[in-house]
């Protein structure tokens, strides 16, 4: 067996149990229930170094990472990080990792599943089928909707959202985007608004990170400009979304349809969500393989090794990267 290294590593919280592992074969790690300091010994406020996070779940701010005054390493499990005020710890020279394309495949594979079952039905045609329904009253009922022709609009051109606009492209869908800025060399139109990328199209897949930037960005204007025949995809976090006003729209027909892995209050469900038939609703499952969840847990704990071995950090997020880049001494 291979020698520990004498770093000290704390997990605060829920780990995937593959990083959990890792890290116990390679550092020494500390254990606390929740990202809260008044849990933190003495000890562990005097050894830890890095942490290992799931950089969505717990508000990881100021107060945790001043009351660990030898951390170095924040390293978050999943691409989005909006718990972990990763400015902060840039303003402190803590680096913060995230789990970026090690995901982007299968979450951009959920996307399309979403969007198919909410066009055209099929979650409701297996349940049909299962109630005894078709051999009883006959064929399921032609779907009123149907991808062929569907403008789509992605919102949030990053490595995911362009994932799902390859798929898109090859589903014979036209594809436009809004993003803070055009992406270089990408042929798409580029909407300089939400508002406007909306009423340009009838399919909205939203796909931008969470946080203050993006709080309730989607809203009843928003729905309003994708109009009667528009379909709402979420694949990114249910913060971006005012819940109240898509239960109205799609309830009144401002829209038809929508298709949600993500939602304001995981694991609650607004019950206006699940009463209605025209949302198909999923458990955050995007990136929900054994498979991709190994690769993140994997980067998670690669960033730890590399950055205690060589002081590199393999992917550090962009408001840590200064630090991530500075040479160590
Ligand atoms: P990414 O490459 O950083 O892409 C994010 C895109 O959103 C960028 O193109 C960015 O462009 C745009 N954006 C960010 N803030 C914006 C704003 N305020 N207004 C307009 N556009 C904005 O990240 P990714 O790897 O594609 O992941 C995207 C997000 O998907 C993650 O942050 C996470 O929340 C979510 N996600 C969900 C699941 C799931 O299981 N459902 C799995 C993985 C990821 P600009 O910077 O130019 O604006
Ligand atoms: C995971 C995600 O579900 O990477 C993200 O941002 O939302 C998902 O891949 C999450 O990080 C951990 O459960």
């Amino acid at each position: 067996m291979t020698e520990k290294r004498p770093v000290t590593i704390l997990v605060p919280g829920r780990l995937h149990e593959r990083s959990v592992q890792r890290i116990d074969q390679t550092f020494r790690m500390v254990r606390i229930d929740h990202v809260q300091p008044d849990l933190l010994t003495p000890e562990m406020k005097r050894d830890v170094r890095g942490v290992a996070a799931m950089g969505f779940l717990e508000p990881l701010g100021a107060a945790f990472i001043d009351a660990l005054p030898n951390l170095e390493i924040i390293a978050s499990f999943g691409v989005g990080y909006d718990a972990i005020d990763a400015a902060y710890a840039g303003s402190k020279d803590v680096v913060v990792t995230n789990t970026p394309d090690v995901l982007t495949e299968e979450v951009a594979d959920t996307a399309l599943g979403l969007l198919l079952n909410t066009v055209r039905e099929l979650p409701r045609a297996e349940a049909y089928l299962r109630a005894g329904r078709w051999e009883k009253e006959g064929n399921y009922p032609l779907t009123p909707m149907t991808l062929r022709g569907r403008r789509a609009g992605i919102f949030g051109m990053g490595r995911i959202g362009m994932a799902i606009a390859k798929r898109l492209e090859t589903f014979g869908l036209s594809i436009a985007y809004h993003n803070r800025r055009p992406v270089e060399g990408l042929a798409y139109p580029c909407y300089p608004s939400l508002e406007e990328l909306a009423e340009s199209v009838d399919t909205l897949i939203s796909v931008v990170p969470g946080g203050a930037a993006t709080e309730k960005i989607v809203n009843a204007r928003i729905f309003k400009a994708l109009g009667a025949d528009g379909v709402f995809i979420n694949i990114g976090r249910g913060s971006t979304v005012d819940e109240d006003a898509l239960v109205e729209a799609l309830r009144d027909g401002t829209i038809r349809a929508a298709g949600l892995d993500v939602f304001a209050e995981e694991p609650h469900v607004p019950q206006g969500l699940i009463d209605l038939p025209n949302a198909v609703l999923l458990p955050h499952v995007g990136s929900a393989s054994v498979h991709t969840r190994n690769a993140m847990a994997d980067l998670v704990v690669d960033n730890l090794i590399s950055w205690f071995s060589d002081g590199n950090a393999l992917t550090p997020v962009a408001e840590t990267a200064h630090v991530a880049a500075k040479p160590r001494t």
